[in-house]
């Protein structure tokens, strides 16, 4: 029998490899090539002990544990190990000028209201004001009609409607709006708050035995989608956040910082129908026409 045949230490990934080559399945068998290739060449540079190897096992059950319906610890573990914003970057690579992605979160629900233009997503008024507007563009500038804008946020202390619901109404600090034929969009809300991701589960262990962070620097949230345009995920970050430099899971780009400026302006506030004293912020999106045209 061929030597090449039998486990060795050095030989390792070639013999497991070389058991995937009849894979009906080319891409599976793709992916698995590299991911053996990679994983024995990591196992042979920790060289773990038993006891280390039994901990890895027991993080990896824990993580599969604590995942439910609401719950998904093995996003959170992609999303503070920079995966999420890796394969977003892959499979979002855009021209120059057009809004760039960033994670989508755990926090997006689907049947939000639609709100009318100028409303507010603040359902519970607990908040400094903040007036949201910009305009929803292609590559050339021109505005996109019919443009949909949802949007969700955390609260003035950092906890979105979905995690207090015994203290935020269902639905608040969310909302869907679209725009006319000027492309235009403006709502109000409240400034958010940085806050932190969860960390009583595996990932949040991780973390702390890292001594790293679980914090998210503040932000909105955005979905916009027009048809005949490449849906973009993103964010507007707070640009007087002090984590920017710090989000647990790699998500802050340079363009997606908006300039929040604050207000003390009685008549500019009635004109925006907002309490004064406000924040403002204008951001436009700049969506890439789709693939399929
Ligand atoms: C969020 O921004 O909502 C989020 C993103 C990744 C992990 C946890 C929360
Ligand atoms: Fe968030």
């Amino acid at each position: 029998m061929d030597p090449i045949d039998y486990f060795t230490e050095e030989n390792s990934a070639d013999v497991v490899i070389a058991r995937i080559k009849n894979a009906n399945d080319k891409r599976l068998a793709a992916v698995m090539e590299v991911f053996v290739r990679h994983l024995h060449a990591a196992v042979k540079e920790i060289e773990p002990t038993y006891d280390e190897w039994e901990r890895a096992i027991w993080f990896l059950t824990a993580t599969g544990q604590i995942c439910d319906d609401k719950r998904q610890e093995w996003i959170l573990l992609s999303d503070v190990l920079g995966v999420s914003m890796l394969v977003d970057a892959i499979n979002t690579r855009r021209p120059e000028g057009a809004t760039e992605n960033t994670v989508l979160g755990p926090f997006h629900v689907e049947d939000v209201p639609h709100r009318e233009m100028g409303s507010s997503i603040s359902d519970d008024g607990k908040g400094e004001p903040l007036y949201a507007s910009g305009r929803v563009v292609d590559v050339d500038g021109n505005p996109i009609k019919g443009a949909v804008i949802d949007t969700w946020q955390a609260s003035h202390d950092g906890f979105y409607d979905n995690q207090q619901p015994d203290v935020q109404p269902e639905h608040n600090l969310r909302g869907i709006y679209k725009t006319g034929a000027d492309g235009r969009y403006f709502y109000r809300s409240i400034k958010p708050c940085y806050y932190g991701i969860p960390k009583d589960g595996p990932v949040g262990k991780l973390l702390l035995g890292l001594n790293r962070g679980n914090t998210r620097p503040a932000h909105l949230h955005y979905i916009v989608s027009a048809p005949g345009f490449e849906t973009v995920t993103t964010h507007i970050f707070v640009n007087d956040d002090p984590y920017l430099t710090k989000d647990a899971v790699f998500g802050v780009k340079q363009s997606l910082i908006g300039n929040f400026e604050h207000h003390d302006d009685v008549e500019k506030a009635a004109k925006l129908n907002i309490s004064n004293p406000y924040w403002s912020v204008e951001y436009d999106f700049v969506l890439t026409a789709s693939q399929q045209n």
